[in-house]
């Protein structure tokens, strides 16, 4: 027997720089100059494409940067094959090539997307992040994972792909609905939760502020969310350790998005599943009572509800969605905990009887 050996063992450098400022939409021709590429594709949605995406299509094309607006409908259906498809067709047919870099200018739904047709479009071209949401800002726009909803499951296919860049303009919160600014509040508390006490406390005094879109208040909040996220991230870019405990909130969440047939947005769904989740830490003995409180107040105050009540939710139901989702041995399963606000860890070793308890307690 003859054996001929790829030997394919290389070094990656994925780093990136994750900008953060107020009229950056404005300088960004600037910025795209240095990109390695001769033609960029805007790709946004509907809701964003009349405003900002023809915002930056006009400013580009004033510094004769090659530049195309695809569009698609707003809302997470179209986080689907077929909507790659149809952008991914688009593309083709303006003859896009491997030169080609694409933008991705919107919230998570879009971000996903786009980042994934860059992950897949002749093998993989560059892309930069734009993200428009705060929870695109302080979460989905950082760490790579890209990907589509299927009719099984939510962001089942995909990659880990990382943008070149990503530019955080906090001018786009001021357009902004309330209720996508708490969406957003969810996963930079949850990353407050999981790591930093100090950032909590810095959140616990600056709520009022930062709800008012104060600038340096947002600023400094938005920055630290950034660095913890990426502090994971580049820690664990494949999510095999530390990277699950940014899933903190998120089984029990997970479970009340799918049985609520996603009529519920993420950041309320895991608001509600970061409520359980503390619960749950401290009656197995890791977590203070008082720190549930605090965790539960700020959540209050910052627009997100902890409770649902069980006429909405059956607790037998949201069981069944834990088990779909989660590999259970001997009745045991993988559960993000906190020992301490700003200390996550993954256990693994909660029993599926205690999560009953916890649940129907409320
Ligand atoms: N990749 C990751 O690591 C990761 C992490 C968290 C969430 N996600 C994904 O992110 C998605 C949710 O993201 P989202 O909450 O940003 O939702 P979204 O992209 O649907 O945006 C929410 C709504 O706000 C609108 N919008 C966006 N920017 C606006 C602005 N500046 N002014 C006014 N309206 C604006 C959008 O058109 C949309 O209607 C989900 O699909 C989720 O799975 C991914
Ligand atoms: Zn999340």
């Amino acid at each position: 027997m003859e054996v001929v050996k790829v030997d394919l063992r290389e070094e990656i450098d994925n780093s990136y720089d994750i900008v953060i400022g107020n009229g950056l939409l404005d300088s960004l021709a600037m910025e795209l100059k240095k990109v390695p590429a001769n033609e960029f594709a805007v790709i946004t949605d509907s809701n964003i494409a009349g405003t900002y995406g023809k915002k930056l299509i006009n400013s580009l094309k004033k510094e004769n940067i090659d530049v195309h607006l695809i569009t698609f409908s707003a809302g997470e259906k179209s986080k689907s094959r077929k909507t790659k498809e149809k952008i991914e067709n688009e593309m083709l047919r303006l003859n896009l090539g491997r030169d080609a870099c694409i933008i991705a200018l919107g919230g998570g739904v879009v971000g996903d997307l786009a980042g994934f047709v860059a992950a897949t479009y002749m093998r993989g071209i560059p892309y930069i992040q734009v993200p428009t949401t705060l929870l695109a800002m302080v979460d989905s726009s950082i760490g790579g994972k890209v990907g589509v909803d299927t009719i099984h499951a939510k962001n089942a296919i995909g990659a880990f792909y990382q943008p070149k860049k990503v530019i955080i303009d906090l001018d786009f919160l001021n357009t902004l609905q309330k209720n996508e600014l708490s969406n957003g509040l969810a996963e930079l508390i949850k990353h407050a939760l999981i790591k930093d006490s100090n950032f909590f406390h810095f959140l616990e005094k600056n709520i009022g502020k930062i709800l008012k879109l104060d600038s340096d208040a947002l600023k400094t909040a938005i920055k630290r969310s950034c660095e913890i996220k990426a502090d994971i991230v580049m820690q664990d870019e494949k999510e095999k350790g530390i990277r699950r405990i940014l899933n903190y909130g998120h089984t029990i969440g997970h479970a009340i998005e799918s049985s609520l047939n996603y009529r519920i947005s993420h950041g309320n769904a895991i608001a509600i599943g970061m409520n359980y989740a503390a619960k749950l830490s401290a009656k197995l003995g890791h977590l203070h009572e008082g720190s549930v409180i605090r965790q539960n107040n700020l959540l209050e105050y910052a627009g997100l509800p902890h409770k649902l009540s069980h006429h909405k939710l059956k607790p037998r139901k949201l069981l069944e969605h834990v088990q779909y989702d989660k590999k259970i041995i001997n009745g045991r399963i993988n559960f993000v905990l906190l020992n301490s606000i700003g200390d996550a860890f993954v256990s693994d070793d909660v029993a599926m009887e205690d999560i009953k308890n916890i649940l129907e307690k409320g």
